[in-house]
């Protein structure tokens, strides 16, 4: 198959853009939510598999637009995968060329952390420069200083990053590097590339989000020998070959989390599985912070319990275990309705307020100033027509709908269905009024080249 041609580009496709949600709000919801696998899991998870050149085979691998254009990516550089349902069959023993094409990488920024794989593997590695992006610049010079570091020559030009290892051996070799912001990206890139570099590798100020926690695992379910994942300081010892795995990556935590607040906006009682509450900790606290009943029913499963009111409470997103700024957009949507003022401080990213706009068309009452949202709760939102500028801004668009009066109709949907599995049909079921209008459905938007199987093996 051509790896470009059936894809929807997110940016431009008629079919993305001209289907809308429209939801008819303030009903509760009801019943269980079965929650995917997690979008930034599966993403890395796939560029990991590079590494190894034997099968393997990624269980619990949600149904997404991201996860299909990583897909494309690695099928671009040659690399056999079939897809049934939730499992992703991955080989890339043969790696047929060294660049990845410019217009997958730069629509999922994800595929430029590849890079780290791919120099570990060949020796060489050409990368377009993913851009920046709605929520900010985004640069990737703590990558780029990272492979440096372990002797890689890297150029960056005409929109190219070209990294190769110079000398014969091809190797990478370990070091020590100091991440001046504990990037999950260039953190998972520089563990990647260290898998099988020759000698120690030393990651201080690492990021400890559990999205690391699950590529290490599953590197060392490969033989990789990684330690210390899920702290600031990761070692890791090189070793010269990854064997075939088995694997299967953790639920998603900021679906999960969306489905919390979605549940307690429109006061309804939801249970949640399977969840990893400990990834959940900073999310759990502030939703009991503002009065919304949060129980563990078990070691995987959540339960949201109707709140007699909603309060105020000031939020600062930081890297994990701070509140992640992915769960900052739809935690606006609730504060809309919470009683008294609230103050959000977006740390993480430079234009991560763009929604507060938008909330302001339902009737909620949001000032803006520099990184920082002030929200005065109001008593009732009203449905109105919006539009998702990003991925989690949808996804609070969606939330605020479910919960004002009349109609709310969302644009954009080319960013909910990056990153959230069947949303839509999700809410549907528990009860939501909500239809996907227009274009195509969530489901053919992302399945159309890797699932079914026969449509993806190369
Ligand atoms: C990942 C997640 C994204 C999440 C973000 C923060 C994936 C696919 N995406 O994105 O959902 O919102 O973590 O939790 O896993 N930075 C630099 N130089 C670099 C790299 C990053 O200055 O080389 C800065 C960024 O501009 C940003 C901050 O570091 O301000 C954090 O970004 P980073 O953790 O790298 O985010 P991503 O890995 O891109």
């Amino acid at each position: 198959m051509n790896p470009s041609s059936s894809l929807p580009d997110a940016k431009t496709s008629p079919e993305a853009d001209s289907s809308v949600l429209q939801i008819w709000g303030g009903h509760p919801l009801q019943g269980h939510v079965n929650i995917s696998g997690a979008k930034n899991s599966a993403l890395v998870i796939m560029a990991g598999a590079l590494l190894c050149s034997g099968d393997c085979r990624i269980r619990n691998v949600p149904l997404l637009a991201d996860v299909e254009r990583m897909a494309q990516v690695l099928l671009a550089l040659g690399v056999r995968l079939t897809r049934q349902s939730d499992i992703l069959d991955i080989n890339a023993s043969e790696i047929t060329t060294s660049k990845a094409p410019y217009e997958l990488v730069t629509q999922l920024r994800a595929s430029f952390f590849a890079i780290g794989a791919i120099l570990a593997r060949l020796g060489v590695a050409q990368m377009p420069l993913p851009g920046g992006c709605a929520i900010g610049a985004r640069p990737v010079d703590l990558h780029v200083r990272g492979l440096q570091a372990m002797g890689a020559e890297v150029q960056i030009e005409h929109g190219i990053c070209n990294a190769y290892v110079p000398g014969s051996s091809n190797r990478l070799k370990g070091a020590k590097i100091y991440l001046d912001t504990p990037s999950v990206g260039a953190t998972e890139t520089l563990m990647m590339a260290a898998t099988l570099a020759d000698g120690e590798t030393m990651i201080e100020n690492a990021a400890r989000e559990p999205e690391v926690v699950d590529l290490a695992n599953f590197c060392n379910a490969m033989g990789a020998k990684i330690q210390g994942a899920g702290t600031s300081t990761i070692t890791v010892v090189g070793v010269p070959k990854l064997h075939s795995v088995e694997y299967s990556i953790i639920p998603d935590r900021i679906e999960t989390g969306t489905f919390l607040v979605a549940g307690a906006i429109t006061r309804s009682e939801l249970t949640l599985s399977p969840v990893c509450p400990d990834h959940l900790i900073p999310v759990i606290a502030k939703l009991r912070d503002i009065g919304v009943p949060i129980i563990e029913e078990g070691p995987d499963c959540l339960r949201v319990r109707k709140s007699a009111t909603l309060r105020a409470t000031d939020i600062e997103t930081l890297p994990h275990p701070g509140f992640p700024t992915d769960m900052q957009a739809p935690f606006m949507a609730l504060l809309t309705l919470a009683e008294g003022d609230s103050l959000i401080n977006e740390s993480v990213f430079e234009n991560r307020l763009r929604h507060a706009s938008e909330l302001n068309r339902l009737g909620a009452d949001i000032r803006v100033k520099g990184n920082t949202a002030f929200v005065r709760g109001v008593p009732m939102l009203s449905g109105a027509p919006v539009l998702g500028t990003d991925l989690r801004a949808s996804a609070a668009l969606v939330i605020a709908g479910l919960a004002a009066e009349g109609q709310t109709t969302i644009q954009g949907l080319n960013h909910l269905d990056r990153g959230y599995d069947r949303l839509d049909l999700k809410l549907q079921q528990l009860g939501a009024r909500i239809s996907r209008l227009g274009g195509v459905s969530a489901d053919a938007q992302v399945t159309n080249s890797i699932h079914p199987s026969t449509s993806v093996t190369t």
